[in-house]
């Protein structure tokens, strides 16, 4: 099968990649020259777990390319995947659709023989309608416009791929299932795991398990943020009240102050030169995308209130925090010693088995774990000062 992956951020190069694993002829666009530039080169633009690797291979047995032009990847290939991103309108909080629209037109310029055009991007119910009609205004060649949702979690992308929960299809058309079905085949073999539906339920399809609903200092990300918010707005153009959803996401948007008024009140109201340490600062771990993290707003607000703040971080030093106050340690130990409170702000696997009892060689040092990793009757009994989320 010959694929044109469009957009190879984290959803299109982990996609395409895995595709060219599964032995398919996979085309990687991007309008970042740059970015093409160095995949060329092996040089991977985001850090996910065995990513690297995967495209190495497939890149040395000529599955996988990479490339900027448009027009002729669309041109050669079957089936096209839309993976460009579908940011929030900042003055309407719907999904900007703007870089999805563009791929379309290139597609549109393109369609040379029969296509499956596919949209990975999450977009809201009804696009494929719009992408539909645009396509059909010219063509007489024969399209099919499918909605092919991704549920991969940053961190666990290739497993996620590779093992899916499910394969979720939305087509009316016959045809495009069955060629679909047959590029999915290798992973759904063994278990039931591919659902045929209808484009829009499909543009609906959710995810919600037990492996989101974790303790945590609120939802971060590139994804949940706008996606909430795109789902509350496309609900107003349907006269629907999404009233849970809208909870969530104000429940989410407050949640650091939550977090701001423990730390305060661990720290009894003196914030002024103490040692804050915070071990992890990304949304989540296995990533190093920094997007919504809540330490983007805890760390700044403690170096309003005079903190010395310094981080651990297992993929390194950011530019986020723009302030030359925040000083980044390449250590945990080192990090930690002279600590007067340490924050566990991601569950990293290595901030789980930590000696939190010898951590700082400060008398009275504290532990905020904003991931509730340890458990505090034995943070009691190791007399740690110990304080954790909801209990
Ligand atoms: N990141 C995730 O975990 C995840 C999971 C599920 C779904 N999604 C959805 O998938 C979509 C993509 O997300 P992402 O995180 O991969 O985004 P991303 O920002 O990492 O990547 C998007 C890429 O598209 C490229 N691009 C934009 N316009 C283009 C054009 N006209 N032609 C070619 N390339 C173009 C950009 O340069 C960028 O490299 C979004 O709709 C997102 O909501 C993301």
């Amino acid at each position: 099968m010959k694929i044109c992956i469009i957009g190879s951020g984290y959803v299109g190069l982990v996609s395409g990649t895995c595709f060219s694993e599964l032995g398919n002829n996979v085309i990687c666009v991007d309008n970042n020259k740059q970015k093409i530039e160095n995949l060329k080169k092996g040089v991977i633009p985001i850090f996910e777990p065995g990513l690297e690797e995967l495209i190495i291979r497939n890149v040395k047995q000529k599955r996988l390319n990479f490339s900027t032009d448009v027009n002729n990847s669309i041109r050669n290939s079957d089936i096209i995947f839309i993976c460009v991103g579908t940011p929030t309108n900042k003055n309407s909080n719907k999904a900007n659709l703007k870089y999805v629209y563009k791929v379309v037109s290139d597609i549109k310029k393109n369609l040379n023989k029969y296509k499956i055009i596919v949209t990975k991007s999450t977009v809201p119910v009804t696009t494929g309608d719009q992408i539909e009609k645009i396509l059909e205004s010219k063509n007489k060649i024969k399209f099919d416009v499918v909605s092919n949702p991704e549920f991969l979690r940053e961190g666990e992308a290739i497993r996620d791929f590779m093992y899916p929960d499910r394969v979720v299809i939305g087509t009316n058309s016959k045809k495009a299932n069955n060629i679909m079905k047959n590029l999915y085949l290798p992973l759904i073999k063994k278990k039931n795991r591919y659902f045929h539906t209808t484009r829009r339920a499909a543009e609906l399809d959710n995810r919600i398990g037990d492996r989101f609903l974790r303790a945590g200092p609120g939802y971060g990300g590139s994804c949940f943020p706008k996606d909430t918010s795109a789902l509350v707005s496309t609900s107003k153009q349907f006269k629907t009240n999404l009233s849970i959803v809208k909870s969530v996401i104000n429940s989410n948007k407050s949640r650091y102050k939550i977090l701001l008024n423990k730390i305060n009140k661990i720290m009894k109201n003196k914030l002024k030169s103490k040692n804050i340490t915070f071990l992890g600062v990304t949304f989540k771990p296995g990533t190093d995308d920094m997007r919504e993290a809540t330490s983007l707003k805890l760390i700044p607000y403690l170096i309003n209130k005079g903190s010395n703040v310094s981080y651990y971080e297992p993929t390194g030093i950011k530019s986020n925090f723009n302030n030359n106050k925040v000083k980044y340690i390449n250590n945990i130990k080192d990090a930690c010693k002279k600590a007067d409170l340490i924050i566990i702000h991601t569950e990293w696997n290595e901030f789980k088995q930590l000696n939190l009892k010898k951590i700082s060689n400060k008398k009275n040092y504290k532990i905020y774990d904003l991931r509730n990793l340890y458990s505090p009757e034995k943070m009691k009994e190791h007399k740690v000062s110990y304080f954790s989320i909801g209990r």
